[in-house]
């Protein structure tokens, strides 16, 4: 089977480590502005803006599986530069799906959490309206609907509060605060489903082994807040939490640039439903994280 994961970011490594190993599986890895290799996979030149280059690219290849994970991910910056995010995020989904019809490869699509406003009050499931309150989450959720208007062979894939070994992120800047006895900022009240990219990459390897396809939420259990994140790392990292050695602000304060919505807690409710293997708490996963990862 030969896969083509488009995009080598924090997810697209934890993609490679996991394809890495299937024998089955001939690997292909594309980015636009990352070169050299991933893991020893050379990575090639992709722009999915570009459409010519994205249909010649991927046509010729010929996969049965693309997984794209590329994305303009920097919500402020999508805020501030909106045209550039509709390029990326939405048209450049739209490229990339009119290259996997013509030979029916399955696309794998990574959408957000934040294609939704955090009004409901409790876990989003697949069945729920999206309301997007900042152009990233809009600028992706219309990267779903041409998923949707031009495939059969689709899967469209929400996840939330990322973390993992090849990208900073909200764990490592505050772990790197913690060990530098330096003041973390830690956003007050906003709620999510924190995520592992390791374990996403290897239920992402599960869904397409399985011949599944549709739309899955797909995040570590169970939603929580990011004081108590930070809490269980300083437990892992054996810290005493205090109070005094952080900086919790409100969301106003913090995001000046684009609205993030509250509460994104995602219910992985059609995983669940289709009796699929249980996946792991995010406790659990931050520990591995920490351990193996980030140390
Ligand atoms: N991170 C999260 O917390 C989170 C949460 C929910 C959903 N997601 C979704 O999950 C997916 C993976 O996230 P991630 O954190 O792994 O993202 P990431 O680390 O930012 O990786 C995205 C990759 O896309 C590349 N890219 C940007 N513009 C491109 C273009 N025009 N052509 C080809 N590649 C391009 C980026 O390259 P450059 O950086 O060099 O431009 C980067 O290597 C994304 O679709 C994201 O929307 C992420």
């Amino acid at each position: 089977m030969k896969v083509a994961i488009v995009g080598c970011g924090m997810l697209g490594y934890d993609l490679v480590r996991t394809f890495l190993d299937k024998k089955d599986v001939e690997l292909f890895c594309y980015d636009n502005k990352i070169t050299g290799d991933i893991l020893g996979k050379k990575i090639y030149n992709l722009d999915i803006t570009n459409a010519n280059q994205t249909y010649e690219t991927l046509t010729k290849l010929n996969p049965d599986t693309i997984i794209l994970t590329s994305s303009i991910t920097d919500v402020d910056f999508c805020e501030e530069n909106s045209d550039l995010a509709y390029r990326v995020n939405t048209i450049g989904v739209k490229n990339v799906a009119i290259a996997a019809q013509k030979f029916d490869s399955l696309l794998v699509y990574l959408s957000t959490d934040y294609v939704f406003d955090g009004k409901k009050g409790k876990e989003y499931t697949e069945f729920d309206l999206c309301c997007p309150l900042n152009v990233y989450g809009e600028t992706k959720l219309q990267g779903e609907n041409f998923v949707r208007q031009i495939l059969n062979r689709y899967l469209i894939i929400r996840t939330s509060w990322m973390f993992g070994k090849n990208r900073k992120n909200y764990i490592s800047y505050w772990y790197t605060c913690v060990s530098k006895g330096q003041k973390p900022i830690i956003v007050d009240g906003q709620v999510g489903s924190p995520t592992y990219s390791k374990d996403l990459a290897q239920n992402i390897c599960y869904l397409i082994k399985e011949n599944k396809i549709g739309l899955y939420n797909v995040t570590n259990l169970e939603g929580t807040d990011r004081l108590t994140v930070f809490k269980e790392m300083c437990k892992i990292i054996g810290v005493e939490f205090n109070i005094k050695n952080i900086c919790l602000k409100p969301a106003n304060d913090v995001f000046k640039k684009a609205v993030r919505p509250m509460d994104t807690r995602l219910d992985n409710f059609i995983w669940k439903l289709e009796d699929l293997p249980k996946i792991r708490s995010w406790k659990d996963a931050i520990r591995d994280y920490i351990f193996y990862d980030l140390k």
